[in-house]
């Protein structure tokens, strides 16, 4: 018997357009809210905020009341598979995330086969609370980092401006990489089953790095992990549904449409409009792709440049969403001022 989905969001994964988009942002739990700010306090650290299942499943429910979101995202970090592989993690103030020790050619097998338990499990159980209180037609997200953008950290141990750590290391040692790239596939295959088996709807593959790769690298370390970890999840979870987002894949994005099974792609806003309509929406659906500086932004550019992406893609299978996450500094006024305009008030 085929199950066919009643919220809104699901729908458009299933292709159904829907006349209204369904509506969510990237990192829309954050600090460009007050009362996620006082609860990080709270917490004490952000390590704490996303494994305390409490206070995890709170910041995940905050923006769900503030704001008419047709999705919310389980608060957590692409980095919480790393460090449960293994590696210690940090997030300095400041600073931002710090992984040790790096892995390097030598070393890979400091990394576990398999996902420690104790650190996993508080993500599960925040999957399970916020269940609880999830507003009716509301979809719930789970997600994980794609193998290659979470290698970029593992093997440099922090963010980089151009990922030259990894990118040196996959050109230096290929075979290495390629194992470091098989326990991502394996990790994240377990990570959005267990997802799944918590209560989430749909989850979003993120490869925020994926735009530093030349074609035939993107091809090995894009698309085919991505390929794997949809085909694998779906030999647990059939019909898994999942959302892919390799930012700035550019001329290739119509390469991993064609080799990854995902149900809809989530787009940035360097991709053009009529492109994204003519060449990925009507293949399958599609979401994003407001620029976070024009959200940030206000006034007249954040109306034109809502309306110019209703005008493109709401025709067909379409959510509505940022090419990349809120920034920090947004004004809340602005997210209203852009739900206005999609949901036509304004
Ligand atoms: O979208 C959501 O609201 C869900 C939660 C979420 C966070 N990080 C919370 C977070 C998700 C889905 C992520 C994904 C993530 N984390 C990615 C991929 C997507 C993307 O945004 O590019 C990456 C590359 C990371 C790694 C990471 N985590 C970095 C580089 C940083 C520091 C930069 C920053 O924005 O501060 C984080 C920290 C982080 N993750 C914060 C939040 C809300 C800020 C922590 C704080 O409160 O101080």
């Amino acid at each position: 018997m085929e199950i066919v989905s009643t919220k809104p969001f699901l729908k458009v994964l299933e292709g159904q357009r829907q006349t209204v988009p369904p509506v969510w942002m990237m990192r829309q739990a954050g600090r460009y809210l007050p009362e996620y700010r006082k609860l990080r306090a709270e917490a004490g650290s952000f390590l704490k905020l996303c494994l305390t299942p409490k206070y995890a499943s709170e910041v995940t429910l905050q923006p769900l009341r503030r704001f008419p979101f047709d999705a919310a995202i389980i608060f957590s970090d692409i980095l919480i598979v790393p460090y449960a592989l293994g590696q210690v993690l940090s997030f300095v103030e400041g600073e931002g995330p710090k992984l040790s020790p790096t892995i390097n050619e030598g070393n890979l097998n400091i990394l576990r086969g398999e996902l420690n338990a104790a650190i996993i499990e508080p993500v599960y159980e925040t999957i399970r609370l916020t269940k609880q209180d999830l507003p009716p037609g509301v979809t719930l997200l789970g997600f994980c980092g794609a193998p290659w953008t979470v290698a970029t950290y593992i093997i440099a141990g922090e963010g980089t401006s151009d990922q030259a750590p990894a990118r040196s290391f996959a050109y230096r040692h290929p075979e290495v990489f390629q194992q470091l790239m098989d326990k991502l596939v394996d990790a994240s295959i377990e990570y959005l089953a267990g997802q799944f088996a918590a209560g989430v709807d749909a989850v979003q593959l993120f490869d925020t790095w994926a735009g530093v790769l030349p074609p035939a690298e993107f091809e090995r370390w894009c698309v085919a992990p991505a390929a794997r970890i949809v085909t694998g999840l779906r030999a647990k979870v059939p019909n898994a549904k999942v959302i892919g987002f390799p930012r700035g894949a550019g001329m290739n994005l119509k390469n991993y449409i064609e080799k990854v099974p995902v149900n809809a792609v989530s787009l940035d806003w360097m991709i053009g409009l009529d492109y994204a309509r003519a060449e990925i929406q009507s293949r399958l659906p599609v979401q994003g792709n407001l620029d976070p500086l024009a959200l940030r932004a206000g006034g007249a550019a954040l109306d034109r440049h809502v309306d110019a992406i209703l005008q493109s893609l709401a025709g067909g299978p379409f959510i509505f969403n940022l090419g990349h996450g809120i920034l920090p500094d947004t004004p809340i006024a602005h997210v209203e001022q852009m739900l206005a305009r999609i949901h036509g008030r304004s």
